[in-house]
Parts: structure tokens; C-alpha cells; sequence
């Protein structure tokens, strides 16, 4: 379908057609695969309320102070930082602290605001929405199973979950306090907390804590009992074959597994590392904003102010660069834990991507053209059945508990993708169009 039909095709956005196309449809597809009888609060996600009753329906019964079912308790204790043991009084102090909006500077945003337990603990919005209503650049990860990840954060700039968890309170358009202290006042004067720190800790409530609090809570959102685990574990009618044949692809001809590696000991899909593949150079003159970002950040150094640009503004389109400074990292994001990728759309750092189909177009061209594409991106050539394959095998991921929304978001998906393939581009994909030629004879290269 060409851009202009689209366009005529949707009333609302004709006339600023280019790039809002993918918005709209972005969010009439997170509006296909609501679930309307859950109570939403302002910012659209589920109540405190809703979410913990949800939570306990989930979580079972765990003694944390254990390795979670089917984990070795040596590579679990690994995971775990030495000063912060996970017992039973963290983790239910951070699970109080995850939900409570006190913690944001307009009392309406808490972590479960953009980690809902009913959106695959993310928000499924193409950028998150904090106080005021204010609007983020960068697409929510789950928080399901942070645990086993070795970085933070797309460009990695958080090494634990303690540390990371201490950035979006302070953060001027996500939860808006303006300092440590503030922070640590909108609780102070609640007794059941200063209670909670003291039996948690045995010290008086301080901001450090507080973080290892929230952390040792999201440890015990362990999620990796997906019908693709049963199948590693050999109960090969645990997938569809054309799951399967998916699976084959991924490790052959689609050449995912060398950044998303899937094995007994490794389940989360990421080799923790960063690359280019191509997202933001859709939009961005890396060499200009790397100049700003560098200006930026000599002017004020601090982590706050890192955070501040990574979320907020366009500089957090560097990726990695705005961490390592290394041109290298140009454009270069963590790969994503791919675990439950079926319930935590939109995809990619912008949430620019809103089905599953779009992610494999896109890599199906290789990628966008630029100076800083990761060699390991080119065109794949996938037909169109063998895309089906992927995207059925990566349905596959999802723990079981949230099969049913699985399933919804799979129709929600399929529907919104037999409409609109923004980002198909079979010439580029058959090698028939080279992808660097756009840059080598002088021509921008944009949105397709
Ligand atoms: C306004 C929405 C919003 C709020 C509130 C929020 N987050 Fe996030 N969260 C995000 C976004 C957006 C990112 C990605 C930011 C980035 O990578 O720069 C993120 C990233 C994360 C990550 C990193 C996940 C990964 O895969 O690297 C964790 C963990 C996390 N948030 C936990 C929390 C906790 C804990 C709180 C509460 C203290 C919280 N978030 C509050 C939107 C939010
Ligand atoms: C060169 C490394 C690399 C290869 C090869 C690769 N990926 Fe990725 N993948 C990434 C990175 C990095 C991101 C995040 C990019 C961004 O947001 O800018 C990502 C993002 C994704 C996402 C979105 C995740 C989310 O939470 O938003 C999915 C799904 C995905 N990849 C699947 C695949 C599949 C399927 C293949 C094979 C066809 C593949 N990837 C090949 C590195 C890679």
C-alpha cells in the first residue's frame, strides 16, 4: 500500500502524514489489545490495587531467601549483590514502594505506572508518560526478570537494579523530585514505613536503601517458564511446527542468535551487549548530536543530568555513546531480553515499532543504512512465510502465566500488521537495492 493511500485512508493524520503514521498506529493498536474490564487510573494503567491482587495471583508462594524454581542457587546467588540479600523484609518494603505514588513530585506516577503487572510490567506505549502528563523519547522495558540482566537501561548506564531504581524518582519528567531528600520526605512521616526500613535494614530510612529495597522486590519477578523452555527441555510439542521452524531460523538464516543467543544456560535472549541496528539512525545526524551530547555532559557530568538527556531529549538517541563517549557506540542500544516479547510491545529504544512483524521487516533490509550499522546486520531475504515462522516462534516466549494476554496481543498484532507493513521493504531485502547507496551519492536517507 503506498504512503499516500495510507494517508487518505486515515482522516486524522493526512496533511502531517510522514512519521505520524506509525503513531496512530501505535496507539490504535495498544487499544485493539486492551483489556477493557480492568480499572485504569489517570495515566492508563491499572490501579495499585488491581496490580498487587494480580501480582499475588502470579507471584505463588517463594521463599526469596531461595533460588527460584529451576535455577542452580550458585548461578542465582550470582545475580544477587553482596549488600543486598534478598529477605522477605525487603522485598515486601520494596513491593510497597514499586506501587506507591507518594514517590513522584504530583502524587499520580509510581514505578507500576510504566511497569503495569498488567501490560507485561511495562506500559505499552510507544514512550512513557510521567507527571503532568509529560512525555518521555524512550519506550519502557519490562521489568520482568531485570534480575538476570548484567546492565541497565538501553544504553546500560545503570549496573544494578539498587542503583537504577533510585534515577526515575528524580527524573524532572517522570516521577519530578527534585532531590534525594524530597524524596525520602514523602514517606518519612508514614509509620508503617519507618517501621519497614528499620526491620528491613536495622538503620534509619535513606535513599540508598530505598533502592535496594525496590530491587530486591523486581528480583522476585522471575518469569521464564515459557512453552519455548519446556521445548529446550526437550518436550518438542511444547511449540507449533511452524514455531519450530522459527526456532531454526533464528539460529540460521535470520542470524538473531548472535546478539539475542537462546540455550538452557543463557534463556534471556541477549548477549548484554550493545549495537547499532539501525533505529535511531532513521531520524538522527549522529555526528551533530554527538557534539551536543559531549557539551552537555561537560557541563554538568553528574548521573542525574545523564539521565536526564537519556530519557528526555533527542541526545538519548546516541545510545551507548552518551555512556562511553566511544564513536563506536554511535547509535548502539543493549540488546533487549527477548523473554515475554509477545506481551511488552511496542518494540525497540523508541517504541517505534508496534507489531512483531515490523521488527522482522526491519531486520529483513538489513537494518538502516549508516556509518555506525553493526556488521552483524544485513539483508535476510525472508519470505514471507518464513516471517510468520519467526514471529510464531517468538510468541513462543512468553511465560505462561500470561498466556491469555499472549494470545490477545498475538490477534491485536496479526490484525494491525495485515493493514500496514511500514517497514517492508522486499527490494532491500533481496539485495535488489543496495542499502548504502543512498548515503554514497549524497541522498538523506529517511523513513520508507
Ligand atoms: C514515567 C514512566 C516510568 C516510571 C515512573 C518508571 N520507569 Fe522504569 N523505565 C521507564 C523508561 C522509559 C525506561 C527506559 C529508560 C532508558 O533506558 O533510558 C525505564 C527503564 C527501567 C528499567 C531498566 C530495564 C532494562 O531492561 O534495562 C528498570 C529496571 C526500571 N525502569 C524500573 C523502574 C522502577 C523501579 C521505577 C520506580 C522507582 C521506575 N522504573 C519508574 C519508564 C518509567
Ligand atoms: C547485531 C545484533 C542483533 C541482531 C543480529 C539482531 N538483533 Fe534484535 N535487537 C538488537 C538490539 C541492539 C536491539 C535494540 C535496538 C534499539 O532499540 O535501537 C534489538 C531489538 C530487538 C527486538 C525488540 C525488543 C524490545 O523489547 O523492544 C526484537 C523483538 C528483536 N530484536 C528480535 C530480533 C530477531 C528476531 C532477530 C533476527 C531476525 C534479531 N533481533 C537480530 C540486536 C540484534
Amino acid at each position: 500500500m503506498s504512503y499516500r493511500m495510507v494517508c487518505f485512508q486515515r482522516r486524522t493524520v493526512r496533511g502531517l502524514c510522514v512519521g505520524l503514521i506509525v503513531v496512530a498506529s501505535l496507539w490504535s493498536l495498544a487499544a485493539a489489545a486492551q483489556s477493557p474490564e480492568i480499572p485504569r487510573g489517570k495515566h492508563g494503567d491499572a490501579t495499585a490495587e488491581y496490580q498487587m491482587e494480580r501480582l499475588k495471583q502470579l507471584s505463588g508462594s517463594w521463599d526469596v531467601t531461595q533460588a527460584p524454581a529451576g535455577f542452580d542457587p550458585v548461578v542465582w546467588a550470582a545475580f544477587i549483590p553482596q549488600d543486598n540479600p534478598m529477605t522477605p523484609e525487603r522485598v515486601e518494603l520494596g513491593r510497597k514502594l514499586y506501587f506507591d505514588t507518594r514517590l513522584s513530585r504530583d502524587n499520580s506516577v509510581s514505578c507500576a505506572t510504566c511497569h503495569d503487572v498488567t501490560r507485561g510490567f511495562t506500559d505499552q506505549r510507544p514512550v512513557s508518560e510521567g507527571i503532568e502528563g509529560k512525555l518521555g523519547k524512550r519506550n519502557a522495558p519490562t521489568t520482568l526478570n531485570g534480575a538476570l540482566l548484567q546492565t541497565l537501561f538501553w544504553d546500560g548506564r545503570s549496573p544494578t537494579l539498587d542503583h537504577q531504581a533510585r534515577q526515575p524518582i528524580l527524573n524532572p519528567i517522570e516521577m519530578g523530585m527534585p532531590d534525594e531528600a524530597a524524596a525520602l520526605k514523602a514517606i518519612r512521616d508514614v509509620p508503617e514505613y519507618q517501621e519497614a526500613f528499620k526491620k528491613a535494614f536495622g538503620r534509619e530510612m535513606n535513599y540508598e536503601d530505598l533502592g535496594r529495597a525496590i530491587g530486591a522486590f523486581e528480583r522476585t519477578l522471575v518469569f521464564v517458564d515459557s512453552p519455548f523452555r519446556k521445548f529446550l527441555r526437550g518436550d518438542a510439542a511444547a511449540i507449533s511446527p511452524q514455531a519450530r521452524a522459527g526456532w531454526e531460523l533464528f539460529n540460521g538464516k535470520g542470524r538473531c542468535m548472535t546478539c539475542h543467543p537462546m540455550n538452557p544456560s543463557n534463556p534471556l535472549g541477549t548477549d548484554n551487549r550493545f549495537h547499532n541496528v539501525g533505529v535511531s539512525a532513521r531520524h538522527q545526524d549522529f555526528e551533530a548530536l554527538a557534539k551536543k551530547a559531549v557539551a552537555a555532559l561537560a557541563e554538568d557530568p553528574s548521573e542525574q543530568k545523564l539521565d536526564e538527556l537519556a530519557v528526555g531529549t533527542d541526545l538519548g538517541e546516541m545510545g551507548r555513546f552518551m555512556v562511553t563517549h566511544n564513536r563506536a557506540d554511535m547509535g548502539a542500544f543493549r540488546t533487549p531480553l527477548i523473554l515475554n516479547i509477545g506481551i511488552t510491545g511496542p518494540y525497540m529504544h523508541d517504541g517505534s515499532m508496534a507489531t512483531l512483524w515490523d521488527v522482522l521487516d526491519h531486520y529483513n533490509k538489513g537494518g538502516e543504512a549508516n556509518p555506525f550499522l553493526d556488521g552483524g546486520i544485513e539483508p535476510l531475504a525472508l519470505t514471507e512465510e518464513e516471517i510468520d515462522q519467526l514471529v510464531a516462534f517468538l510468541f513462543t516466549l512468553t511465560d505462561a502465566r500470561f498466556a491469555e494476554e499472549n494470545q490477545r496481543q498475538f490477534g491485536a498484532q496479526q490484525a494491525a500488521a495485515k493493514k500496514q507493513r511500514p517497514f517492508r521493504d522486499e527490494a532491500m531485502a533481496l539485495r535488489q537495492t543496495l542499502p548504502f547507496e543512498k548515503r554514497v551519492t549524497g541522498e538523506k536517507t529517511k523513513d520508507k
